[in-house]
């Protein structure tokens, strides 16, 4: 139980359970500050040149190290990105790697560098029986890529056409739902049973579609999968105030430079790093439900990863400040989410 005042909560330090931090220079400008917020990880494998091996893993998780600053307390959780070429081996060297903490699936074509993913779960089948087999969980984009279907029923579609037959045969394997969007996918996770677990982002918690168009087309505000309806955002912040052990923090924070979302066709992708657990607390604020806010940033995923909780503290405070317009990502900059409004937050 957080100890809450109206001025200050004190909470569990916590983790973010998906995170994309990029590489080389990129990843030097925003690992800091990920790393002021959150004590470990899930570090999302869609580099140019995926991370499909527990070679390149182990090398990413280097240079993450590398790139942290001195004296900061930081843990990547790594993950491997399947293709349909993913041999159990793998599975098994992920398992036994100790830094390897989920197999990552990205429907071919789901969102960025994603063409190397999966085209048919079939390929993977007996992967997916080592991974049943010794626990390793699968984190998955959980959106089907058919042209054919509306935008904004890739997530529900996803559940009839891929989960289900998923969960079927492979009851025990442990899963997680990464950033869930839709009330559809709340009520199917709700009804699941506890081999599946789910992600919620800040920015799906705050905003529904309108934001993307609000006073023009607003490019920032545009990730995968695409902020849906406002009764969809209130069915996740029931999920995620509703201490459903099932539901936890990642942040799905996606850096872009500011050009490459601002063109004819723009990437996906919310930069959040900066201020992930003001925007949380602002949700969780809101709804009265502060008291909930520590076991879906700090407890739930740790448990469901089976991980140590973290040991130390962090104290967020009522703060007014203004999100910057823009900051700093390698040679460019990135714009960050809800640029220049106010926060009543902030993380000390
Ligand atoms: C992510 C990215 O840019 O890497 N983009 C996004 O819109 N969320 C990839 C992803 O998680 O889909
Ligand atoms: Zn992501």
């Amino acid at each position: 139980m957080p100890n809450q005042t109206a001025q200050s909560i004190t909470i569990t330090r916590p983790d973010d359970f998906h995170l994309h931090v990029r590489d080389g220079d990129a990843m030097r400008s925003v690992l800091p500050l990920t790393a002021r917020q959150f004590g470990r990880a899930i570090i999302m494998p869609n580099l140019p040149i995926p991370v499909t091996t527990v070679a390149l893993a182990t090398a990413y998780r280097e240079r993450i190290l590398a790139a942290l600053p001195e004296a900061v307390q930081f843990e990547p959780l790594m993950t491997v990105y399947l293709t349909d070429h993913t041999s159990v081996d793998e599975v098994w060297k992920a398992a036994g790697s100790g830094y390897v903490h989920a197999m990552k699936l990205y429907p071919s074509g789901a969102t960025t560098h994603s063409a190397a993913g999966v085209t048919d779960l079939k390929h993977c089948y007996k992967v997916l029986e080592a991974m049943q087999e010794n626990g390793m969980p699968l984190s998955l984009h959980g959106e089907v890529t058919d042209p054919e279907v509306d935008i904004f029923d890739k997530e529900a579609v996803f559940i009839d056409r891929v989960l289900l037959p998923l969960r079927r045969d492979f009851p025990e394997l442990r899963i997680v739902f990464e950033h869930l969007s839709t009330k559809v996918a709340v009520d199917y996770v709700n009804s699941a049973d506890e081999f599946i677990a789910a992600t919620i982002t800040p920015q799906h918690l705050l905003f529904n579609r309108n934001a993307i168009f609000q006073g023009g087309i607003r490019p920032h505000y545009y990730c995968l999968p695409i902020l849906k309806t406002e009764e969809d955002r209130q069915a996740l912040v029931k999920a995620a105030t509703s201490q459903n052990k099932r539901f936890f923090a990642g942040t799905d924070s996606a850096p872009h430079p500011k050009e490459n979302k601002e063109q004819a066709s723009g990437s996906g992708g919310c930069f959040t790093g900066l201020h992930a657990m003001e925007l949380y607390t602002t949700v969780f604020e809101k709804e009265n439900a502060l008291d909930s806010l520590e076991a879906f940033t700090s407890f739930n995923g740790a448990d469901f990863y089976k991980l140590p909780r973290n040991k130390t503290k962090v104290i967020l405070k009522k703060e007014p400040w203004e999100i910057p317009a823009t900051l700093p990502l390698g040679s460019s900059v990135v714009v960050p989410l809800a640029y220049k409004e106010k926060l009543d937050w902030k993380l000390v």
